[in-house]
């Protein structure tokens, strides 16, 4: 039996009592996937990984998810590092709320994160529980929202030039692939029901990556998604993440966004990453 400990914050366990260097029983497999869908956000310190044991751990949740805009780490096809060299002086990768790559037609289900270079302070990663924000929200802005079907794009983040990410001094020592893809639009609806639990929840956020919604101007979208993002993102809705080395974490993209944090200026900080489909 693994042992689930709550964060007692909006969302998030930690998972102790397995050993990720190991091959997993389907039943303790199970065990990890309810606890995932209970709680959003699983957390398993102290396992000292490879990148075959990263993996495998992924693979029992699902396949690969195409990572489009990032290179893989050399000899890899499905592990990207989120890196920032203690010298770097670019944007903190991912610090916009966001659900990952959900301008994509179909958005990874869950995001495994390993933490190997950890900083003293900060790099905190947030998550706001998206279930909560919906089940919390008053009526009258449940109105304005409901039937909407949001757009969403990378071209905030990806697009060449322009991006967030879009050129070499902006992506750091990070190994981004800008591209003119990063313009294609894919619309998703903003309300969704998990596919697994059945929760209605908020998918996605505005600016990173929901431009507007479907049979609306931008005049008129643009003040209803800074209004939604600040209903999404409240404090009350946010569990925060401290991170220690060696700690993996994996968290369900259809029902938390996230975001990462600085505060760490001067420190290596660096985690391999995998998208499950
Ligand atoms: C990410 O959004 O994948 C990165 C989060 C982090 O660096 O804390």
């Amino acid at each position: 039996m693994i042992e689930i400990k709550p964060s007692g914050q909006a969302c998030g366990a930690e998972i102790a009592g397995v050993d990720l260097t190991e091959p997993l029983e389907s039943n303790v497999v199970h065990e990890i996937r309810d606890a995932w869908l209970a709680h959003h956000v699983v957390s398993f310190p102290n396992q000292d990984l490879s990148d075959d044991d990263l993996e495998r751990f992924a693979q029992y949740f699902g396949d690969f998810g195409v990572d489009t805009f990032f290179a893989p780490i050399e000899g890899r096809k499905h592990i990207a590092a989120v890196l920032r060299e203690a010298g770097d002086t670019s944007p903190i990768f991912a610090d916009a709320w966001h659900s990952d790559w959900s301008f994509q037609a179909s958005p990874p289900s869950a995001t495994i994160l390993y933490g190997i270079d950890i900083p003293p302070v900060g790099g905190d990663t947030l998550f706001a529980n998206q279930h909560l924000a919906l089940s919390e929200m008053p009526d009258d802005l449940r109105a304005r929202f409901a039937g909407k079907t949001a757009v969403h794009s990378a071209a905030l983040a990806y697009a060449p030039d322009t991006g967030a990410y879009g050129t070499k001094e902006r992506m750091g020592s990070m190994n981004i692939r800008p591209s003119k893809d990063a313009y294609e639009k894919q619309s998703h609806p903003l309300f969704r029901t998990h596919p697994e639990t059945g929760r209605e929840g908020i998918f996605s956020a505005a600016f990173a990556y929901i431009l507007g919604f479907e049979e609306m101007s931008d005049e008129e979208a643009f003040p209803l998604l800074r209004e939604l993002l600040a209903w999404q993102t409240q404090e009350r809705f946010v569990y925060r993440h401290r991170w220690q080395p060696k700690m993996l974490i994996m968290w369900d993209n259809r029902s938390v966004l996230h975001r990462a944090t600085g505060g760490y200026e001067g420190h290596r900080r660096e985690m391999h990453r995998i998208t499950v489909g």
